[in-house]
């Protein structure tokens, strides 16, 4: 329902619907509406009528684009403000009382200092525009893991990537009752609206842009931008970066992990979560199929980017996947790489910034091997195979909701989550980093987590392609210091009577010529399948100061005939003069991290380059 909300009108009457019984939800929104003066506001029942009325408004203002419907049914496309293309970090912050709270790892600002600036942006900066209130739930609705947060926002793309994204609407506040516990989670695209003035397709604020997260009192504020994790205030900043704190509070962990489950041609089942960075195959990975040599073996898909984890009575951990669909990478993304993922966006999907092809359809870099003859770029110019630009921004995404993807796990919405086998970490290393690596025991898994590094991807705004340490793939969403974050890690694996064991892999090893070394995607199953055994107690591995490695024979080859011993060699191979290197990157780290890290980590450093 859409309702005048000036500011007389607001003191006067209720700004909310009826069926809203939640007196403090209701107070905060009005006092939301007196700072930011919407010109309306609309409550979100989350039903698929509002969804559709919302993206036939966008594609009449020009911020969706209807794709054919023959080739694309129900799918849009949307092209953000070249300056708006991804996560900012320089732009996020972590307001924590104590500075040593947030860690060298968060940009801070006093929480008594970060309210005066934003106050000014967000006064009257939703003038001309719609307010959107969207309950949403983090987890199943009323899992017992499961989080809920309300979203204030300007932007009806959020509204309706928020709708596939998470669970929203009325079914949310039944949840909530006369007086849940939510996150409060306010947004604006900071563009407010002059009257009579035409909007542009992706208002955001070219000046200033915040992500502000209060950890005492657990509040979002987003300032500025319209985009992926700096907008879509579930994800990287309730899920993980406010859910981080809440978890060390509570005894659990929040992570920037997918969830696979794998079958055995037994049928034994084992689910394995991986934490990579953005951009550095989570999807891929949690929607694998496994090459034709690897008959009986079956893999699904629980999680993509988030999970959320609890020891269980059992002495187990186990995981759900906060969300309910993927905003994943588009570029790369093809049906030799990843089948299901393109089955998934066959219908019912918003692209944002990929190219539109003639025939309404859309096209992104490795779509397909031969791009077709002529297209329009991610900012609406024509573009030809030879133009010299890239037709989709490396960071372009789809949104899609999980019921759509093929490989679903079956207990994918289990509220009780699912048991966790293993984890694995990686991240994109050219040289030094091997195939894969099984830790000696919890403590050396939390070591190798704890100084993982990646080159970095377009995923964040910034230089693309610099190795930096990025602890558990957490370092942009760890909402707290690092040092803290590692001994809660050592604290949670104590506490455990079955840990899962812990893995470093590196698909992205290049050789002399820059190639990437190991084929990856599909084939990642191969070490898949020896992680698998390795849980099981079987799968022969030599034993080294960098953990348990597999040998040529340690590993399925079936199917992959080319690939011979001199090439593995090659990909597992650890030089004393490239580990020396690493270990001074990792003490770098932990100098800077000192103050709170572990004694633990530390000194097994030093072990370690004493033995070198
Ligand atoms: P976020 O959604 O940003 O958190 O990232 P993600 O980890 O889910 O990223 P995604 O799986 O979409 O990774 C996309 C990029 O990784 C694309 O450039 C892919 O081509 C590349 N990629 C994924 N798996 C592999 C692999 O096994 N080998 C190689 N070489 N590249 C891979
Ligand atoms: C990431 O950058 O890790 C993402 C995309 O998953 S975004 O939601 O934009 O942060
Ligand atoms: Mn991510």
């Amino acid at each position: 329902m859409n309702q005048p909300a000036t500011a007389a009108h607001l003191a006067k009457a209720p700004a909310a619907p009826a069926y809203v019984s939640h007196a403090k939800l209701k107070a905060w929104v009005a006092e939301a509406a007196r700072l930011t003066r919407p010109d309306h506001i609309h409550w979100c029942d989350g039903s698929q009528e509002e969804y559709d009325r919302l993206c036939a408004e966008m594609v009449a203002s020009g911020m969706l684009i209807k794709l054919n419907p023959e080739k694309r049914p129900g799918c849009f496309l949307a092209r953000s403000d070249p300056d708006d293309v991804a996560r900012m970090e320089e732009r996020t912050f972590v307001c924590s009382r104590s500075e040593e709270d947030a860690g060298p790892n968060n940009n801070w600002v006093a929480p008594d200092e970060m309210p005066a600036t934003l106050e000014k942006l967000f006064d009257g900066c939703m003038r001309g525009r719609t307010m959107y209130v969207i309950p949403y739930s983090m987890g199943p609705l009323g899992s017992h893991i499961a989080h809920i947060g309300v979203e204030l926002t300007d932007s009806p793309y959020v509204v309706v990537n928020m709708k596939l994204m998470t669970r929203i609407g009325r079914k949310v506040l039944d949840v909530l009752g006369g007086d849940g516990y939510f996150v409060p989670c306010v947004h604006t695209v900071g563009a407010p609206l002059a009257p009579g003035k035409k909007d542009v397709p992706w208002p955001s604020n070219k000046e200033h842009k915040y992500i502000v997260h209060y950890p005492e009192t657990k509040e979002i504020w987003s300032y500025g931008s319209g985009y992926g994790g700096n907008a879509l205030l579930g994800k990287k900043c309730l899920a993980l970066r406010i859910a981080s704190i809440m978890a060390r509070e509570q005894g659990w962990l929040a992570e920037h992990m997918l969830i696979v489950g794998v079958e055995t041609p037994e049928g034994r089942k084992h689910y394995i979560a991986a934490a990579f960075p953005s951009a550095c195959g989570k999807t891929n990975l949690a929607m694998l199929i496994p090459p034709k040599a690897f008959k009986g073996w079956k893999v699904t898909t629980v999680g993509e980017d988030i999970a959320w984890i609890k020891p269980g009575r059992d002495g187990r951990l186990y995981a759900i996947n906060p969300e309910a669909g993927a905003f994943g990478v588009a570029p790369g993304t093809s049906v030799e790489t990843n089948p299901n993922c393109m089955a998934a966006v066959m219908r019912n999907t918003i692209f944002t910034n990929v190219a539109l092809a003639p025939d309404g359809d859309v096209w992104w870099e490795g779509k397909t091997q031969e791009p077709p003859g002529e297209l329009t770029d991610w900012q609406g110019k024509p573009w030809t195979p030879g133009c010299g630009r890239k037709a989709a921004h490396p960071n372009a995404r789809f949104t899609v909701q999980s019921s759509q993807i093929p490989s679903l796990d079956p207990e994918w919405e289990n509220p009780d989550g699912v048991p966790i086998s293993a984890f694995l970490f990686g991240g994109r290393r050219a040289t030094t980093v091997p195939l894969v690596a099984e830790a000696l025991d919890w403590e050396h898994g939390v070591y190798l987590a704890a100084t993982m590094a990646s080159e970095t991807t377009a995923a964040i705004v910034g230089k693309v392609g610099v190795v930096r340490r990025d602890p558990f793939a957490m370092l942009p969403f760890c909402g707290y210091h690092f040092g803290d974050y590692f001994r809660h890690w050592l604290k949670i694996g104590r506490g455990l009577k079955h840990p899962p064991r812990i893995f470093g892999v590196n698909w992205f090893r290049r050789d002399e010529q820059g190639k990437f070394i190991w084929p990856g995607y599909g084939e990642n199953m191969r070490v898949i399948k020896w992680v698998v055994e390795r849980c099981e107690g079987k799968g022969g591995a030599a034993e080294t100061q960098q953990g348990r490695m597999p040998r040529y024979e340690d590993l399925e080859w079936q199917g992959l005939e080319g690939f011979d011993r001199a090439r593995f060699e090659k990909l597992m191979a650890v030089t004393p003069e490239q580990w020396r290197a690493e270990l001074k990157g990792h003490a770098e780290l932990f100098d800077k991290l000192k103050a709170r890290l572990p004694r633990e980590l530390a000194q097994r450093r030093e072990r370690m380059e004493r033995a070198l």
